[in-house]
């Protein structure tokens, strides 16, 4: 095919340099978008007496035709064209003759884009939004059922405090809460129009720049030409929303590998999220989890490739930035890759709760219980911290627990034991007791669990 700008060249791209600096095998995804984008561009243009309207009719006719046909497989994306710009383009022409060379009026692929990405990454934010939402609301679904399945929590993967599986589970719905107002607020910094920046210094036109933005979504249109075509900062930003989000992500899987090792047996895939191995037949591998885990390098590495491919470039457009889109669309990709199948992996989990009260009645992990024991009888704390180190090294010593530790024992550390310190360092009442706010108390979850599903009601309606 010939070159759009052929005019000025006295030879063909060398077919190589062709495929090299094609987009079309990645930015074909924008065919919506870029279609959208120009029916809104001609009619802008018809309104402003720039083109005829019954030019601009046969364009947004055109133009929905090739919509419908690259919908349903009647128009195959030709490999060899630049991009998908150039190539709905040229298929308008050849559809409509004269009314489609008028399109371009007042246009440049440096402003369309930096639209069709931005109409693109939007919807493909509010997809990621609704799929996190879900994630969260099923995190938050199978807490509201285990608010007093007591189970260690954790500091430097060392036994530490008594917490509830309700109370861990929310700790992650929290940071998914968060993962969505940080996507809500880039597609609000994002949603300015570039269209009508041109090349890169604007034109000499009559162009209706609020008509085009307005009648695409967005807010307003950006404010400098030479920013609206060369601001990458939206795909920037939203790779790192997603890198963020990834690292939660990977973080939950990894708990989730944990808990179903033999060391902790605290859940149980469902065998339709599990793998077995090709030689040991007792296995059962949690796969799917590991590539969650995994998954996050990878979203992390396009969010650096973005950075480093947008560091230093000079103003205003240049040919590095179609380097973002394969980033960005794998980014997006993987994330909703894994926020997907995690969803239905929890949903239908085992939860073992009996492993778990097991795992927290070793490891003293009632021991702060204990020494707060005896600060309410009115011992100081960092005393009574003292006291309670001496007895976990009797019972280690003893092979006992705290809670097996006869009274005598109790009484040669400290006179201010009496039978009710059993009572006291029950784990299940050492829950009950850390009511604090946030803290891990079936009614502090329980109020927890509302406020985040009134959080996540707000986000869903916005
Ligand atoms: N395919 C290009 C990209 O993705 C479109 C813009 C091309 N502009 C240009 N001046 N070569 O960035």
């Amino acid at each position: 095919m010939d070159k759009m700008w052929a005019g000025r060249f006295g030879k063909q791209l060398d077919e190589r340099v062709n495929d090299f600096n094609s987009s079309i095998r990645f930015d074909c995804r924008m065919a919506e978008e870029d279609i959208s984008g120009s029916i809104a561009h001609a009619t802008m243009l018809a309104k402003q007496g720039i083109i005829p309207w019954q030019d601009c009719d046969k364009i947004t006719q055109g133009l929905e035709q090739i919509r419908k046909d690259l919908l349903c497989g009647a128009l195959a994306i030709d490999e060899s064209a630049e991009d998908i710009h150039m190539f709905i383009e040229a298929e308008l022409t050849s559809r409509i003759g004269d009314a489609g060379k008028r399109l371009h009026t007042s246009r440049s692929r440096n402003d369309q884009v930096a639209l069709d990405l931005r109409l693109y990454l939007r919807k493909e934010a509010a997809e990621i939004k609704s799929l996190i939402i879900s994630l969260a609301d099923t995190l938050i679904d199978i807490a509201s059922k285990h608010t007093r399945t007591v189970m260690p929590g954790y500091t430097h993967l060392q036994r530490a405090q008594p917490i509830t599986f309700a109370h861990h589970l929310c700790a992650y719905a929290e940071m998914l809460v968060r993962d969505v107002t940080r996507l809500d607020n880039t597609v609000s910094l994002m949603n300015e129009c570039p269209l009508g920046s041109c090349a890169l210094a604007g034109t000499t036109y009559d162009i209706d720049r609020d008509f085009t933005a307005s009648r695409l979504g967005f807010d307003r249109p950006c404010g400098n030409s030479l920013d609206g075509v060369s601001d990458r900062d939206f795909v920037m930003q939203l790779a790192s929303d997603l890198s963020i989000a990834s690292v939660h992500l990977s973080r939950m899987a990894e708990e989730i590998i944990l808990w179903c090792s033999w060391e902790f047996k605290f859940i149980e895939l469902d065998d339709a999220y599990a793998t077995g191995s090709s030689i040991m037949p007792q296995k059962k591998n949690p796969d799917i989890a590991e590539l969650i885990r995994g998954k996050a390098g990878r979203v992390i590495g396009d969010n650096m490739s973005l950075l480093v491919m947008m560091k230093g470039l000079p103003l205003a457009y240049d040919k590095d930035m179609q380097e973002d889109k394969e980033a960005i669309f794998d980014a997006c990709d993987s994330v909703k890759l894994c926020v997907s199948t995690l969803i239905p992996m929890l949903a239908t989990m085992t939860v073992n709760k009996g492993n778990m009260l097991k795992a927290g009645n070793k490891g003293f992990i009632n021991a702060t219980d204990c020494a707060d024991y005896l600060v309410k009888k009115g011992l100081p704390f960092r005393t009574a911290y003292k006291v309670v180190g001496t007895l976990v090294a009797v019972c280690s010593d003893q092979g006992l627990t705290l809670d097996t530790l006869p009274l005598q024992e109790y009484k040669k550390a400290c006179e201010l034991f009496d039978e009710d310190v059993y009572e006291a360092i029950e784990l299940i009442n050492c829950v009950m007791r850390r009511c604090s706010k946030g803290g891990p108390a079936p009614q502090a979850v329980e109020e927890e669990i509302k406020a985040l599903r009134a959080a996540l009601d707000l986000k869903r309606s916005k």
